[in-house]
């Protein structure tokens, strides 16, 4: 085991955020993947703002607010739908690889954890829906601090918890600034680049970059 401990960012990284949308695909009509991409950016947008200006509010009311912004930016969409929206971020689809990967780990004598934005309720539920949670150790929510990813005490939980340098923790993340805040923390980060995009954040970059989660080094 190279590694003490494997950290997994949640909504994009193990959880599938567009799939929500996607349940309802045909009922939002030509517009979903718009609706999707805004939500979800709106969401994140709320995070960095919240954090910076320290008004925290938990990631269950920036779904919902970001949600509302969505449809009001893609009028096309039936805000009829927002309630069965909001219910499938509940129960997300994991990705397909990522219960046996995290099996894989866990054989061969890793910590998991999640470390995410969500509340401790939503990611409870989301590796509940998903099957996974009897593979983590630890569910880390920013909740307990009130403030959100990137601010390094985010990231200082893990170690602080396991009593490890940041260097033991292998971090993975879809989130390309997510993971430039882990990097800045000091831990040893892979970039799941699931969707193919430009590299960001030079000066912080990745130990690795994979396409998805079955080439993680520590396999075996
Ligand atoms: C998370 C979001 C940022 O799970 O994807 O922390």
């Amino acid at each position: 085991m190279r590694h003490t401990a494997y950290v997994f960012d949640a909504y994009g990284t193990l959880f599938d955020v567009h799939a929500a949308v996607r349940k309802y695909a045909d009922k939002v009509g030509p517009d979903a993947q718009r609706l999707s991409d805004v939500w979800r950016q709106k969401q994140l947008e709320y995070s960095w703002v919240r954090a910076l200006m320290g008004r925290y509010r938990d990631f269950w009311d920036l779904t919902q607010e970001s949600l509302d912004t969505a449809f009001a930016l893609v009028p096309s969409a039936d805000k009829s739908l927002k309630s069965d929206l909001l219910n499938a971020y509940w129960t997300l689809d994991c990705y397909q690889e990522v219960p046996e990967v995290l099996t894989r780990l866990k054989q061969n004598g890793a910590r998991l954890a999640i470390l995410s934005n969500g509340s401790p309720t939503m990611l409870e539920a989301a590796a509940e829906a998903a099957g996974l949670s009897d593979l983590f150790d630890e569910i880390f929510s920013v909740d307990m601090l009130k403030t959100f990813k990137t601010d390094p005490k985010v990231y200082d939980m893990v170690t602080t918890h396991f009593r490890i340098y940041p260097d033991a923790v292998s971090f993975q993340s879809s989130n390309r600034w997510d993971i430039a805040g882990a990097t800045a923390f000091g831990f040893r980060t892979v970039w799941m680049n699931r969707a193919g995009m430009p590299d960001e954040y030079p000066d912080l970059a990745p130990a690795a970059v994979l396409k998805d989660l079955t080439g993680l080094p520590g396999l075996g």
